[in-house]
């Protein structure tokens, strides 16, 4: 047994709660106490209406939170008393938000540092003994400096703070089984006697369900700059793929067979080069300019040029989409009625955070078209509040934006259905044949509390140990489309713009669709 029997994370996010629970659920003898200064998110974690919605969460929290009869002491707490917390904890996970900064210098480029060191300061002001301090936010390079620097101008005299860094790699989506079954495992720290008993600490509390061997430890400055070099290189594949899906579209080639041929290469590899509509997600974008703003600021401009074309690639991908829609529908959007199939980010998550559908919409909106959004997972409010955050006026939303409950009442009278998440309903491929439908779609929008109650959980986690890990995601319980319905719900000629290539577009074509594919030049 490690020597570590409390832990801490500051901040009940997407990285907070789920990193927290598995912790707790894989270290029963461990407390963990995941805090966060908004009430109603702490309230949501005790209760099965999670605030996020991760397949398989639900199951891993009750596990660890909840009393179940079978003897497990329930060690998994949320609570918005983080002053208790850090002083019960032997080490504190930061796990809050580090946004792009929007004001002042490095606006558009810099992390906001601010809840990161607020975060800081409340352990230096609250620790009345020694801790290990965990940073598992992404951060710049060097950030360890600054909280050291901080925790030893304002913690208690004689007290001993060891600084981590521990980078979540997580995706969304796939957060629970990401978590039981990690790639890698990160710990940097300062190579000091100090530093490395504080790493060791870590890598035991992880070796309760990772392999040692996929635990890797470095120096923290290395630690640091790998999250940011990780994350940057996943999305300039992406970048890479969406610039060749746009030579595609003029050529005749298909960007589904280069990605294929190419990836079938060991050194490139198949995975993350799927040609979308654009990435989004909280991370992707935030990160890259993080990179890009340390080159910058390191006077390395050519460094900070080459990361940066991975966004301008990503933000011309959105445009040179919506571009499409307009000429093909013949130039003009006015009053035309377009069906957005999916806003989340990607599949299986109700997160749209720098979803590419937000500007879409937006250019959509300026053009003066009706726009009728379905998601499984994203109610109008959030809709609503996404296109407020990014400077479009609630007049204009309610006067062009309409959220609905299923595909059919968005597709109806609608010239275009634009296909912006990948969503498996909306896929029409054999090679993915559909799962039988469970249950018709929802009628309201939920999280996972909604499905909780089925037998088919994501993850069995009854005696802590992951005995089957099975998708429960919602398209399972979500029919796929009936095309041939949709189509005698819109108007002639009937459009699909297919912004993520889950469409088998000859096949639509039977149907007398047009159909218009991302890195794909139109079936003849
Ligand atoms: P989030 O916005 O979902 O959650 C952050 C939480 O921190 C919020 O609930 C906020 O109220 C809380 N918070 C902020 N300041 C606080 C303070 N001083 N005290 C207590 N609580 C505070 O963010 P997230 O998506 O969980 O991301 C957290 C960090 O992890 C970011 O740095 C992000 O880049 C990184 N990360 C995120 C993901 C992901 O998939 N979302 C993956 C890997 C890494
Ligand atoms: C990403 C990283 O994958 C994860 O390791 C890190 O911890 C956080 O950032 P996330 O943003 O949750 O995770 O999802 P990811 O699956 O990487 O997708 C990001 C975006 O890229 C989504 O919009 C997705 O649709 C898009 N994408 C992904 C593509 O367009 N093509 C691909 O081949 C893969």
């Amino acid at each position: 047994p490690g020597s570590i029997k409390n832990v801490c994370c500051i901040g009940a996010g997407f990285v907070g709660g789920p990193s927290g629970s598995v912790i707790a659920l894989k270290n029963p003898d461990v407390e963990v106490s995941v805090v966060d200064l908004s009430e109603a998110r702490i309230q949501a974690w005790k209760t099965d209406a999670l605030p996020i919605y991760e397949p398989g969460l639900l199951d891993v929290v009750k596990a660890a939170r909840d009393t179940d009869g079978s003897g497990r002491k329930p060690n998994l707490f949320f609570s918005t008393d983080v002053k208790s917390a850090i002083q019960k904890a032997d080490i504190v996970f930061i796990c809050v938000n580090t946004p792009t900064k929007t004001a002042g210098t490095g606006a558009g480029l810099a992390p906001n540092l601010a809840y990161f060191e607020s975060a800081t300061r409340m352990i230096a002001e609250y620790a009345e003994n020694d801790k290990i301090v965990v940073e598992k936010s992404t951060v710049p390079c060097r950030t360890a400096d600054s909280m050291r620097e901080i925790l030893a101008a304002n913690g208690k005299p004689g007290l001993n703070f060891d600084i981590l860094s521990n980078p979540e790699f997580l995706a969304e989506g796939t957060a629970v089984t990401d978590l039981l079954r990690p790639d890698r495992i990160l710990i940097g720290s300062m190579l000091t006697e100090s530093g490395l008993k504080a790493a060791s600490a870590l890598v035991d509390l992880y070796a309760a369900w990772v392999p040692r061997e996929n635990i890797l430890t470095m120096n923290v400055w290395s630690s640091e700059l790998a999250k940011l070099a990780a994350n940057a290189l996943l999305a300039q594949r992406i970048s890479s793929i969406n610039a060749l899906s746009a030579l595609c579209e003029a050529t005749g080639a298909d960007v589904g067979e280069i990605a294929f041929a190419a990836g079938l290469d060991k050194r490139i590899g198949s995975r993350m080069l799927q040609a979308s509509v654009g990435f989004g997600g909280s991370c992707f974008k935030k990160d890259v300019l993080n990179l890009t703003y340390m080159a910058e600021t390191l006077h390395l401009p050519e460094v900070a040029e080459y990361w940066h074309s991975v966004v301008t690639i990503n933000e011309w991908q959105k445009n040179r989409f919506t571009k499409r829609i307009l000429q093909r529908l013949h130039n003009t959007l006015s009053d035309k009625k377009i069906a957005i199939l999916g806003f989340a980010y990607k599949k299986n998550t109700s997160d749209t955070r720098e979803s590419a559908a937000i500007s879409v919409v937006q250019s959509l909106i300026a053009e003066r078209a009706k726009v009728q959004i379905y998601d499984p997972q994203v109610s109008q409010g959030q809709v609503w509040e996404e296109m407020q955050i990014h400077g479009v006026p609630i007049e204009d939303v309610s006067k062009y934006v309409t959220v609905h409950r299923n595909a059919y009442e968005a597709c109806a009278g609608a010239h275009a259905a634009v296909i912006l998440t990948e969503w498996d309903e909306f896929c029409n491929k054999d090679s993915n044949p559909p799962r039988p439908a469970k249950r018709e779609p929802k009628e309201t929008k939920g999280n996972e509390s909604s499905s909780s109650t089925d037998d088919d959980s994501a993850v069995e986690v009854g005696s802590g140990d992951l005995r089957r890990a099975r998708r429960a995601t919602l398209e399972e319980k979500n029919p796929r489309l009936d095309w041939t319905r949709i189509s005698g719900l819109m108007q002639r000629p009937a459009f699909v713009f297919d912004g993520r290539r889950v469409i088998d577009a000859q096949k639509l074509e039977k149907l007398g669709f047009h159909v218009e594919q991302i890195g794909k030049a139109r079936v003849a």
